[in-house]
């Protein structure tokens, strides 16, 4: 639908229902229907209005993460509605093809709200024709991974006193479906991977370690394909994979435990000890060619690091950046508009955090590793990791309306983990 502006209009309500998840029946909440949200899809250059209704019997806020947007749209926890409210953020999408994801960040509810239902994908399409698999539901299929607990009659994640990254749910859903099954028909298929969990990083693999193609990470395509058999994905951070089938058979996609990982970390409390299967891919008897992947996708636009004006220190510990927790009041960082910083991040503690930067799309300079490459938004630190993040300040610039960075395991974000810059 487009308006008398030529703007392309969305609507999503949020809202309480009731949800079956295959077998399990449970209260939740969704945009539209009972759990999750629609699928928003636009192209580069477009203008969008989304219309955020909230019909729930509390305040929240709908953040567009990964999307470059002022920060007055972005929907961080400034950006409040309040019930009955309805509010239309507009921006001009301007950014390249990507996998972007939307949810609540309303300061220290983001962790319950998410994990009740509120979530949903925001596709970027752009002019560039890369030769991937792109019919959606098709062969081009979206992936919420959600790792779930359910106690109960309710999808509480009040409880995990013990853990101190929150609730680590014991089965995986995908899309909102328990032991879920996707039936394919072509040799190639193009899997669009979020992590919407609230803390689980998922270590994924195919159960029989066949390889896989990267393609794209947070913020778009990468330079080119690159082979792998193992990807970690921390909670917010989304990755596109192509993989081949043969006809008839079935692939499991396994999350499989993070210690295994060489980068891996332990922890039984972050869920380091865990396994599951995620996704059963079937293939039909007969599959339809693909054509082969193209070897490069072309230049991606990334931050200089040569261009750096200045260095900046992030030291994450417990709930706490720098030492200091979460203040709405406070900016802590000021920004000059068009240039480039060297963010360093440093994990100080003996447990894994990530870091997400709103409203940017980062390079990582160290590590170096085709998971790491690209476009990225958030960033897992295994502890005691140094991250090195180069970040253009591409606007627009507002004095007044500050973005966020935090740490993307919701607890440590609803507990504090988390500043506020200011692009000027
Ligand atoms: Cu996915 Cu500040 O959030
Ligand atoms: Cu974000
Ligand atoms: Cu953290």
């Amino acid at each position: 639908r487009t308006d008398g502006d030529g703007r392309r209009v969305f609507d999503l309500t949020a809202r309480a229902g009731r949800h079956d998840f295959g077998g399990r029946t449970a209260t939740t909440w969704g945009f539209d229907g009972a759990y999750l949200g629609p699928t928003l899809r636009a192209k580069r250059g477009e203008r969008v209005v989304v219309n955020v209704r909230n019909e729930l019997a509390e305040t929240t806020t709908v953040h567009w993460h990964g999307m470059h947007l002022p920060a007055v749209m972005d929907g961080g926890p400034h950006q409040v509605v309040t019930p009955g409210e309805t509010w239309s953020p507009t921006w001009r999408i301007d950014q390249p093809a990507a996998t972007l994801w939307y949810h609540p960040h309303l300061h220290g509810a983001t962790a319950d709200h998410v994990y009740r239902g509120l979530a949903g994908l925001f596709l970027i399409d752009d002019d560039t024709a890369p030769g991937l698999p792109a019919r959606y539901g098709v062969d081009d299929v979206p992936l919420v991974l959600q790792d779930k607990s359910f106690d109960g009659d309710g999808l509480d994640n009040g409880g995990a006193f013990l853990s101190d990254v929150g609730v680590l749910g014991d089965e995986m859903l995908v899309n909102g479906v328990r032991a879920p099954y996707l039936d394919v028909r072509t040799e190639l298929v193009r899997l669009r991977l979020l992590n919407a969990g609230n803390a689980r990083t998922l270590n994924l693999v195919f159960a029989d370690a066949r390889p896989f193609d990267l393609v794209a990470t947070d913020g778009g395509l990468l330079d080119r394909p690159h082979r792998l058999t193992g990807l970690l994905l921390s909670p917010g951070e989304r990755a596109e994979v192509v993989v081949r089938v043969r006809p008839g058979e079935r692939a499991v996609l396994r999350s499989e435990r993070p210690d295994r990982h060489p980068d891996g970390f332990q922890g039984r409390f972050q869920g380091g000890s865990d396994r599951f299967d995620i996704l059963q891919v079937r293939a039909a008897g007969t599959l339809e060619p693909s054509p082969p992947l193209p070897a490069a996708f072309g230049p991606v636009d990334l931050p200089d690091p040569a261009q750096a004006v200045r260095t900046r220190t992030f030291d994450l510990s417990g709930t706490r950046i720098n030492g200091a927790n979460m203040d709405l009041g406070r900016i802590d960082v000021a920004a000059t508009r068009g240039t480039t910083e060297i963010w360093e991040v440093r994990n100080r503690d003996g447990s894994p955090h990530n870091f997400h930067v709103h409203d940017v799309q980062v390079r990582v300079i160290d590590p170096v590793s085709p998971a790491l490459s690209g476009r990225k938004d958030t960033v897992f630190a295994t502890p005691g990791q140094v991250l090195r993040l180069a970040v253009r300040f591409d606007g627009p610039a507002d004095p007044n309306v500050p973005y966020m960075y935090h740490c993307h395991v919701l607890r440590h974000e609803d507990n504090g983990m988390m500043g506020q810059f200011v692009v000027v």
